[in-house]
């Protein structure tokens, strides 16, 4: 067993600016693709060549915002482009696997925002094509991406935390009547978009669990609410995990070992602080960064720049296997609960 450090490992995410420059084509218009193009523009040497929306003149307003040089009023046309390299989709959860197909069957390298497809069925698909076309593939999951996580890893690698019996991790934040999440169509409820967090760093720590055990409260809408639920793995080590849409919570994270405890305090999946407190007591150890929100986004688009200029297929930040495993484990809390999505298909119109 390595002895408590005196110091935090610090990250060794390369600085985004240095990544080879990609030609970026966009699918969607909405609230993450703004903040996705801006945090990008601003920190990388990227390029947007192209963006898309199922409305031209939403397309075109994107464009002007962001100075692309390419607005299409059809998803299928953009990843015809010539002069669009990867294309990042940004749809909602239900059109994932639908936009995926289209990039990737066009010879496009792809990036899909997380989750990867509304369930572990849908991302295998995905997974499957990208391989058999031999195309860069990887969940936006901007969170595995962040320097801070490079220092979790890091601190997990080392084996200083001892025995992790416990991971404690919830994200729970109040959403008003005219968001998608409260829309049965559009796979609503906070499962896909905050849980993914939660669950993911749970069995990215603890590996696919064994056993689930999970309640759901519905929401009026018509969509789940909340959910809590109680993973084990084989050897009986313990996450807990927590995600609503009815209250805004701490969106706190604590992984915690027999020799020390690590500390995420929220939002634990963005930009900010964590702790690493030796069992027993003694000294704590302080990681900081700058609490900068989405506008970390560019640490992914790096990271997919530096994989495709180096040929690879996925990222060792966010395997696509560890995509599988957190929503084949969504999956079953889903059937545990008694959680249906609403009648939503992948529709493009
Ligand atoms: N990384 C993060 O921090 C983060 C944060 C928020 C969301 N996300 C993820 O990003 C994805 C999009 O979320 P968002 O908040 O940006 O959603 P949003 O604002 O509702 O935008 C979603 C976009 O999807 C497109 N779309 C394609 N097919 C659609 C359909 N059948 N119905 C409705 N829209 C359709 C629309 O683009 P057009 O109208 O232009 O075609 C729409 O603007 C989700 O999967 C979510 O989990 C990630």
């Amino acid at each position: 067993m390595p002895a408590f450090p005196s110091t935090l490992p610090t990250p060794r995410t390369p600085p985004s600016m240095d990544a080879p420059p990609l030609r970026w084509g966009v699918l969607g218009t909405g609230w993450i693709a703004e903040r996705f193009v801006a945090s990008v523009q601003r920190h990388t040497r990227q390029r947007f060549t192209a963006v898309a929306s199922r409305a031209t003149g939403r397309a075109k307003g994107f464009a002007e915002r962001h100075g692309i040089p390419a607005a299409y009023g059809s998803y299928e046309d953009l990843v015809a482009a010539s002069d669009v390299d990867v294309v990042y989709v940004a749809t909602e959860h239900t059109a994932h696997l639908v936009c995926a197909r289209l990039a990737l069957e066009a010879g496009k390298h792809t990036l899909v925002e997380k989750p990867l497809a509304l369930d572990a069925s849908e991302a295998a698909q995905i997974v499957e094509l990208a391989s058999a076309r031999g195309l860069f593939c990887a969940e936006a999951l901007w969170t595995f991406f962040l320097p801070k996580f490079d220092v979790v890893r890091q601190i997990l690698e080392s084996g200083v935390l001892g025995d992790i019996h416990t991971v404690l991790a919830e994200y729970g934040e109040h959403f008003t009547a005219e968001h998608r999440i409260l829309r049965p169509e559009s796979a609503g409820g906070p499962l896909l978009d905050l849980g993914t967090y939660p669950l993911s760093l749970a069995t990215w720590v603890l590996g696919a669990p064994a056993e689930i055990l999970a309640l759901g409260q519905p929401h009026p809408a018509g969509v789940n609410g909340q959910t809590a639920a109680v993973l084990r793995d084989a050897d009986g080590n313990q996450a807990v995990v927590h995600t609503t849409l009815f209250s805004d919570t701490p969106t706190s994270a604590t992984l915690a070992g027999t020799r020390a405890t690590l500390t995420l305090p929220g939002p634990f999946y963005q930009p900010g602080d964590l702790t690493l407190t030796p069992s027993g007591g003694g000294t704590t150890l302080t990681y900081t960064e700058p609490r900068t929100a989405h506008e970390a986004l560019h640490h992914e688009a790096a990271e997919v720049a530096r994989c495709v200029a180096a040929g690879q297929l996925e990222t060792p930040l966010r395997p696509l296997a560890d995509s599988l495993t957190t929503l084949r484990a969504m999956d079953e809390i889903r059937r545990v609960a008694g959680i249906r999505f609403g009648p939503g298909e992948a529709v493009l119109e």
